[in-house]
């Protein structure tokens, strides 16, 4: 079964080069019109360039459509534009992948509140920026597909990267949310963890890993998520061919009874508190607040 964008506008952000580069392609190539979205500045975020331009010639020169677009997903009123623009060009936007980012690695120790907040800026809130401006035609469509790009830092933490890793689960965070007020609307939203080599990445792998971590091996898992029959609050972890899937879980509430209420009785009892056994995937924070109710039942059945 082929897996076919025709008839569908998408835009994505950062897109003039690495990942967004390779989904803006893959996509136009598979019959969708393409917003190449890039500020076009360096790993740290500053300066610009025409980089999404150079896109945007690729996608023409193998028959797709495509336009540029240098604006910076950090000012809401520049992804209005964006989107009213793609609307008068094509009449619509069905796909968004949110993929703009920039590095400002250190350590928390020695990290400034500015890049720390600039980092913060670009993924978190630029991502909900340009979410936010496409969010109303989306439901007035009743279709969306909305990717966020979140990271293994996010998920699992990384030395060096707090700034990062805050903005990056953010991003699953907004996912959560996004996933259910979107689910009547037939907008689906989804969170890809990509690991590739590009030039975010090139001081990091080895030679023979950057070949190996080819942006187009995180293609597949980027498209799907963006397609028709994609499916709504996954975290896909993608990189190297290798594909998995990501999730929050909780395990079944202990409840302690009226004596053991304490932090004493509260550390007497950490063992089973942090035992995984019996783990589940809560499908929204009320199932959290359920699982205590049914647990407290269970327990004053017993
Ligand atoms: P990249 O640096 O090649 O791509 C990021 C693009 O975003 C750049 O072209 C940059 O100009 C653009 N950009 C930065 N600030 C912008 C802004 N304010 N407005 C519009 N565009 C802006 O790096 P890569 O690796 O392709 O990263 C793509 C996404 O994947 C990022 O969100 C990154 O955090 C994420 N990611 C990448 C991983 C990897 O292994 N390469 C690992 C985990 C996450």
């Amino acid at each position: 079964m082929s897996i076919s964008f025709e008839g569908r506008v998408a835009i994505v952000t950062g897109a003039g080069g690495g990942l967004g580069r390779a989904y803006a392609l893959e996509l136009a190539r598979r019959g969708a019109k393409v917003v190449v979205n890039d500020l076009g500045g360096s790993r740290d975020g500053t300066g610009t360039s025409d980089a999404a331009l150079k896109v945007v010639e690729e996608i023409k020169a193998a028959g797709g459509e495509a336009f540029a677009d240098g604006s910076s997903v950090t000012e809401y009123e520049q992804m209005q534009a964006l989107v009213a623009k793609t609307r008068e060009t094509w009449g619509g936007v069905h796909v968004l992948i949110n993929n703009a980012g920039i590095l400002r690695d250190k350590t928390f120790t020695k990290m400034d509140p500015v890049d720390f907040e600039l980092v913060v800026k670009v993924h978190l809130l630029g991502s909900a920026y340009a979410t936010k401006a496409v969010w109303d035609l989306m439901r007035e469509q009743n279709y969306g597909r909305i990717l966020m790009t979140a990271s293994s830092t996010g998920l699992f933490g990384n030395f060096g990267q707090a700034n990062y890793g805050a903005a990056k689960l953010g991003l699953a965070g907004l996912t959560k949310t996004l996933y259910l007020e979107g689910a009547k609307y037939n907008v689906r939203v989804n969170t890809l963890a990509p690991v590739a080599a590009t030039r975010m990445t090139e001081d990091i792998f080895p030679e023979e890993a950057f070949k190996l971590f080819a942006p187009e091996n995180v293609v597949p898992a980027a498209l799907y998520l963006v397609s028709e029959d994609a499916p709504s609050n996954a975290i896909i972890g993608a990189g190297a061919g290798a594909y998995h899937s990501a999730y929050v879980t909780m395990n079944p509430p202990l409840i302690l009874g009226a004596e053991d209420r304490t932090v004493e009785g509260f550390a007497a009892n950490w063992a089973r508190i942090s035992d995984r056994s019996g783990d589940f995937v809560p499908q929204s924070g009320s199932e959290q607040s359920q699982a205590i109710l049914a647990a407290m039942q269970a327990a004053s059945k017993a």
